[in-house]
């Protein structure tokens, strides 16, 4: 991945969590990152790494191994048909942008340059993102160069795009879900005795800790659970309380909700 050039059109909040993500990693230069957006002031911490940030796109795509494009729906098009000129065929483009499908792009682009979509989340900038893919069969050469670059920022599925909208909720919405599950335990802790401080640091790690009992053992959640619900128990009775309120049940509430603002049936 050393010699691969990386451009990254968007460096909004996802765009410049991956340019972030990338120097973490250490494989790629970070003379070989080129970030763009009109207001390239607020990329001065980056440009202060030594990566590149332009305004121009063209001149950001033309020398470009692998193009991400990290821009909001309404907008992918237009630039697309702007940096199409640069575009060939040894180019790998890959598509961040929600809710706008392999389809749609490979139209724009025309079907000789290889297409990707990623769906990443923040986490990428620690290099501990979630991120699924979806890709036609016609350019599985390219996929290991792309798994490979996802698997450096974190951890990698391929994905039928059919899923790739459930795919933003559960893993890219999905940060804010979890953050907010932690905000809400931190204001419980700050009522039973805790500093705010104190309350975030052990919410924090105690939901690491949760996600790494899972990730290590591959058990389904409940057989964890099962090994902190001592039978009359403390946790049990705050458990049950949870659910007699409805918390699995906003919660999927709040994710099918937020599906179906995508667009349900929508790639
Ligand atoms: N945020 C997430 O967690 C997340 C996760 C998965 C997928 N996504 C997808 O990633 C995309 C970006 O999301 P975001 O949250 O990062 O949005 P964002 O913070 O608004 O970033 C979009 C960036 O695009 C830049 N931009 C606009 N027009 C441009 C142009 N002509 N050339 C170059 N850059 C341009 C904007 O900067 P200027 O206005 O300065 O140009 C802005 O910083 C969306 O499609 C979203 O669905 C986001």
């Amino acid at each position: 991945m050393e010699n691969r050039r990386i451009t990254i059109i968007g460096g909004g909040n996802l765009g410049s969590a991956i340019a972030e993500g990338l120097i973490r990693t250490a494989l790629v230069k970070n003379e070989n990152i080129t970030i763009t957006r009109r207001k390239v002031y607020l990329l001065n911490a980056l440009k202060e790494k030594g990566v590149n940030v332009l305004v121009d796109n063209v001149a950001a795509v033309q020398d470009a191994d692998i193009v991400l494009l990290v821009v909001k729906p309404y907008q992918v098009v237009d630039i697309l048909n702007e940096i199409k000129p640069v575009l060939n065929s040894r180019m790998i483009v890959i598509s961040m942008v929600a809710g706008t499908s392999l389809a749609e792009l490979q139209t724009v682009i025309g079907d000789r340059i290889p297409l990707f979509r990623a769906m990443p989340n923040t986490a990428i900038a620690l290099c501990e993102s979630m991120t699924c893919l979806s890709f036609d069969s016609k350019w599985k050469e390219q996929k290991d160069v792309v798994m490979n670059l996802f698997d450096l920022l974190g951890s990698t599925a391929v994905i039928n795009e059919e899923l790739m909208a459930a795919a933003t909720v559960l893993g890219s919405c999905g940060i804010a879900f979890a953050l907010r599950f932690m905000r809400a335990a931190m204001q419980g802790g700050i009522e039973i005795g805790f500093s705010a401080e104190m309350a975030q640091f052990i919410t924090a790690q105690t939901m690491k800790g949760a996600s790494e009992l899972i990730l290590k053992s591959n058990h389904h959640p409940e057989r964890e659970i099962d090994k902190v619900t001592t039978p009359r128990g403390i946790t049990i009775s705050g458990l049950n309380e949870m659910e007699h309120q409805g918390f699995s049940s906003s919660l999927i509430h709040g994710l099918i909700t937020s599906f179906e603002k995508i667009g349900a049936g929508k790639k």
